[in-house]
């Protein structure tokens, strides 16, 4: 179909989404219900995929293929080839995998494209030799917007080189719940860290037109509340109230919308003892009536059928299926048959789901499609040598590991270490890329080692890559057993310096549940026994989770907390080991002291009343560089503003250290006093600058009248006049806002 165009003869945005509106209109107009019922079903590949002994030479049996498209008209196929493992596969099998699902789609009645979804979660996870970036955690400890935008443009280039149109990224819950398996996959504690990174990620993702041939869907997820299970484990129970869920949780998705994501992954645990597949208030009230999302809402795994198998809150599946889609749940990632579509037919049919309801859910997927252009003509894939694992992206992902690496302790400057030192190497994340990876790399799990490219280094390879001097090394203990301490042991005492490198293994989702932020025993006892040699040592601690190294820490020379820096994490580390690099990177969490210490930077005044205090091992924004740098002069345009006003601060930032080098300044407000508690502090803004030795900077904020706002007594978003504090640093200046 022509796009529409305005009296220039260019189409306009406005135009386009008409038109878009006009396209859904006629073609749902000539769908049957089974066409419609079909559109909202999504199956996993193994549906329609081969054996895996078959997989090379034609990844699609046409039979299964053919049942799919032509008798259950699905919408979306996900997933990558399960057996024997759900590894990545090549971008020549991608690109074979969509053309046969496009090419049966077209042969069907209506030719509507199928939309195919997949979790690149930090790159093309499931295309073999992607660039993978910082996980989120990692990307946030960057404090760089421009790095997550260039991370989602590499992103959407590769996976559409791979032919696949839409990402189940990015993850816009805000972790602040340590022990979930899943913190790494959110950009940390705070809100606006976590708004700005992830709407900077869909922007680059996305462009302002998706359906160029570099460019990708995103899907926000999980919505929401699933970050916040108060025992910690995967899909379990939050307990959030109205006013947190809109103070803390609802924002960042709020944004992603208003960003463009034309999608959103739905909760799959539960919140206040309602299911995210069963809340209508939050899928249709919040979403559709008070955020004006227009695009459509896929479940997560299985996640319908599990109202009835799991939190017995249907009675049957039949009435799961209607208990979802009622709620808002468009589209079923059912994903093992065909079940949801039997049902969802059968209640339409009787009445008990009506039909506008169904046209409403297909309206909005099919409007995706037409926003993707998957009904156009398919242009030929992007050629792979421009747009698919460059030098160029290469090197982005190289400066994204190098500013995600934390320096949390460097005593009498122990780091840099020359080259020529001689370091002795040890502990269960020295020589493992999946232990700088995690979670969602070329499996599932990430954990299966012999999968990983072998051009990249671990942080042994890159150590013995660049030392001129001496590099040994000793497992001492993997993730939770001691292999040989006491021959570790022996080794060190012939070196100058230890480089401890302790964490944890991949995972994602319920197999990463644990009990405790505790180190396993194996990891402690290696390290009190590097500790009592005597030598300096510096801890490098890897993993998802801010895992308990307190007296390891203590007594530690050095401390890098990397946490998930990626696929050239190795590298970036010993670049900043060995001065190559300045490090830069600021925690976007705040590292507990203790397994319970769970006082976030945005405490409540009562959390810091009596002997409570905030009393992390490391704070929020914590990080340290070779250089030393001060801000000073932080100043309020005017120190009265009228309710409504914008807020006008600047600061200067000044290099006073003997190395170049980047800092993050970061703007806290305090609302004095206020009919709902207020945090301590809440982070409004923030600025990347680099400075040369000796160098300064004057940096503008500007805090409009959304940032001094809170969620008031009757759950509304509300500004009370009255005193402000704003901190920079040791810095503090004060405003009133009048009536
Ligand atoms: C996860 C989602 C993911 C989906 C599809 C689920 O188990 O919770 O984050 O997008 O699987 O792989």
């Amino acid at each position: 179909m022509e796009p529409i165009k305005d009296s220039t003869g260019n189409p306009t945005k406005k135009l386009a989404i008409n038109a878009t509106d006009h396209q859904v209109r006629e073609l749902l107009a000539q769908m049957t219900l089974e066409e419609k019922v079909g559109q909202m079903v999504q199956i996993d590949y193994s549906l329609i995929g081969t054996p895996d002994y078959l997989l090379k030479d034609s990844p699609v049996d046409r039979q299964k293929l053919e049942l799919a498209i032509s008798k259950y008209h699905v919408g979306s196929i996900l997933n990558a080839p399960m057996s024997p493992d759900n590894k990545a596969q090549p971008v020549a099998f991608w690109q074979r995998i969509t053309a046969a699902i496009q090419q049966a789609s077209t042969n069907s009645r209506l030719k509507i494209p199928v939309l195919y979804g997949i979790d690149a979660i930090h790159g093309a996870t499931y295309t073999q030799g992607a660039t993978l970036f910082p996980q989120a955690i990692s990307m946030a400890a960057t404090f760089n917007t421009e790095l997550s935008f260039k991370e989602g443009e590499i992103t959407a280039r590769e996976l559409r080189a791979s032919g696949l149109p839409w990402n189940f990224s990015p993850v816009m819950d805000i972790g602040r719940q340590a022990l979930w398996p899943r913190l790494w996959e959110t950009y940390g504690e705070d809100v606006h860290l976590a708004t700005t990174l992830g709407t900077a990620f869909i922007k680059g993702h996305q462009g302002s037109d998706f359906s160029k041939p570099d460019k990708a869907a995103t899907c926000l997820k999980h919505y929401v509340g699933y970050s916040f299970p108060i025992n910690g484990k995967d899909r379990t129970p939050a307990w959030i109230g109205e006013r947190m869920l809109r103070e803390y949780f609802l924002p960042a998705f709020e944004a992603g919308i208003k960003a463009g994501a034309p999608s959103v992954m739905v909760n799959s645990a539960e919140v206040d003892g309602i299911p995210g597949h069963a809340n209508h208030h939050y899928l249709t009230t919040i979403l559709r009536g008070e955020m004006g999302f227009k695009g459509f809402t896929v479940s997560d795994w299985e996640d319908i059928e599990r109202l009835y198998t799991r939190d017995k809150l249907a009675a049957s599946p039949r009435e799961a299926v209607k208990i979802a889609v009622l709620a808002g749940v468009d589209m079923s990632m059912v994903p093992f048959d065909f079940s949801f579509y039997d049902l969802l037919l059968d209640l339409v049919r009787s009445g008990e789901v009506p039909e506008a309801r169904i046209d409403e859910a297909v309206s909005r997927i099919l409007s995706v499609k037409f926003q993707l252009g998957l009904f156009e003509p398919q242009q030929p894939p992007l050629p792979i040598d421009t747009h698919f694992a460059t030098p160029e992206a290469q090197a982005i992902n190289l400066q994204a590991a190098h500013e995600a690496i934390v320096l949390a302790k460097n005593d009498h400057g122990i780091l840099p270490l020359p080259k020529s030192a001689d370091i002795f190497v040890t502990g269960p994340t020295a020589n493992l890329l999946s232990a700088l990876n995690g979670g969602w790399t070329i499996t599932w799990q990430g954990d299966n080692e012999s999968l990983y490219p072998h051009n990249k280094l671990t942080v042994l390879g890159a150590l013995q890559q660049q030392t001129s001097g001496i590099i040994g090394y000793r497992q001492g203990s993997s993730f939770d057993a001691e292999v040989d301490i006491s021959k570790a042991v022996a080794e060190a005492s012939k070196h100058a310096v230890i480089l401890l490198c302790l964490g944890e293994k991949p995972y994602t989702e319920t197999p990463g549940n644990i009990s405790s932020l505790e180190l396993p025993a194996a990891q402690n006892k290696l390290a009190e026994a590097m500790l009592a040699t005597g030598k300096p040592v510096i801890l490098l601690i890897l993993g998802g989770r801010p895992r308990i190294i307190t007296s390891i820490a203590e007594q530690a020379s050095g401390v890098l907390l990397g946490f998930l820096p990626g696929m050239e994490g190795g590298r970036a580390i010993a670049d900043i080991l060995y001065g190559a690099y300045n490090p830069d990177g600021k925690l976007p969490i705040s590292y507990p002291r203790s397994s319970n210490g769970h006082t976030l930077y945005d405490y409540k005044p009562i959390e810091s009343f009596d002997s409570n205090t905030y009393h992390p091992l490391y704070p929020f924004g914590h990080g340290l560089s070779y250089s030393s740098f001060a801000t000073s002069g932080l100043t309020v345009a005017s120190p009265r503003i009228k309710t409504g006003e914008s807020v006008h601060v600047s600061v200067n930032v000044h290099n006073t250290g003997k190395l170049k080098g980047k800092e993050t300044v970061l703007l806290y407000l305090h609302d004095v006093a206020a009919s709902v508690t207020r945090p301590n502090r809440q982070l409004k803004a923030f600025k990347k600058v680099a400075l040369e030795a000796g160098q300064s900077e004057r940096l503008e904020f500007t805090l409009t009248p959304q940032d001094l706002s809170f969620i008031g007594v009757d759950l509304k978003r509300i500004v009370e006049p009255g005193d402000f504090e704003l901190f920079v640093g040791t810095e503090k200046a004060k405003f009133t806002l009048t009536e």
